[in-house]
């Protein structure tokens, strides 16, 4: 056999057992027990405690906010969503108190040709310019009674 090819075919071979040793040396002691994946990813995502609790956890101490809130229009609003995650909340501290609620309502309420009709919409900068929206809304009952109507 000429020289180029023992030497072609032996450098493919080094590759070969190169491929076959990492292979043995990085792959994942569980993987493909049950499938082609790590079989320990399973238990490890079962045992994450959730970040968000979803009101009926709110209600247990913030009931009288939540009886606000659940009678209004923002009662398809998680408390979660303004209030961030819960976590280990009270156990780790207070939950924030959203503070730029210019910035947090206009996520939702900037006025935007794709949004649905259905959705409220303002022009925020003819609307209040940059007072905080909290100025006249209640974030938890946002319909202004005043302005007549119901209160939903
Ligand atoms: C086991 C009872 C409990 C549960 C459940 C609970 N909280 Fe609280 N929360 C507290 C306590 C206690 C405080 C601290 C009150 C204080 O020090 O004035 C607090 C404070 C807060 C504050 C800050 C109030 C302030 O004046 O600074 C927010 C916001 C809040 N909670 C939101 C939530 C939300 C949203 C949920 C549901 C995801 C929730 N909490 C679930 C007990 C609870
Ligand atoms: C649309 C956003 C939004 C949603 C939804 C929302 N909140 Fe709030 N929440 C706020 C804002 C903004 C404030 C601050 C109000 C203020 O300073 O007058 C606040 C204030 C609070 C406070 C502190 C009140 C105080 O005056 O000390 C608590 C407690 C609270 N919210 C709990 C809840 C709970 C429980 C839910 C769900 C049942 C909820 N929030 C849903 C925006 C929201
Ligand atoms: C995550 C999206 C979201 C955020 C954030 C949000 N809203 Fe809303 N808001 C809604 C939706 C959705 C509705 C309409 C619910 C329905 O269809 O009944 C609504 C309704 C309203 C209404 C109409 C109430 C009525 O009875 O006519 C007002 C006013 C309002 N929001 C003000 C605010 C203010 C002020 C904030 C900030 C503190 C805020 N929203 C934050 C989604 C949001
Ligand atoms: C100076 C007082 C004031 C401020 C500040 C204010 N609003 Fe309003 N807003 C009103 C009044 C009054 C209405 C009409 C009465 C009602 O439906 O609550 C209204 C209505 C709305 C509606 C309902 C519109 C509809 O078509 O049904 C939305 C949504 C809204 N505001 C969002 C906001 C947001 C978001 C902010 C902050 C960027 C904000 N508002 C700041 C006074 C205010």
């Amino acid at each position: 056999m000429p020289k180029h090819i023992v030497r072609l075919i032996m450098s493919l071979g080094i590759v070969i057992l190169l491929v076959i040793g990492s292979k043995a040396l990085f792959t994942a002691d569980s993987f493909g027990v049950y499938g082609h994946y790590r079989a320990n990813a399973v238990p490890e995502i079962a045992s994450d405690t959730p970040k968000y609790k979803g009101p009926d956890y709110c209600q247990l101490c913030h009931s009288e906010r939540h009886a606000t809130w659940s009678a209004h229009r923002h009662g398809k609003v998680k408390c979660e969503v303004c209030h961030g995650p819960a976590g280990e909340h009270p156990a780790t501290g207070k939950l924030p108190i959203p503070s730029d609620t210019v910035k947090l309502c206009s996520t939702c309420h900037e006025a935007m040709p794709a949004r649905p009709a259905a959705q409220p919409q303002i022009v925020v900068s003819q609307h209040s310019g940059t007072q905080a929206c909290i100025a006249c809304h209640n974030p938890h009952a946002p319909r202004i009674a005043s302005s007549g109507g119901s209160d939903r």
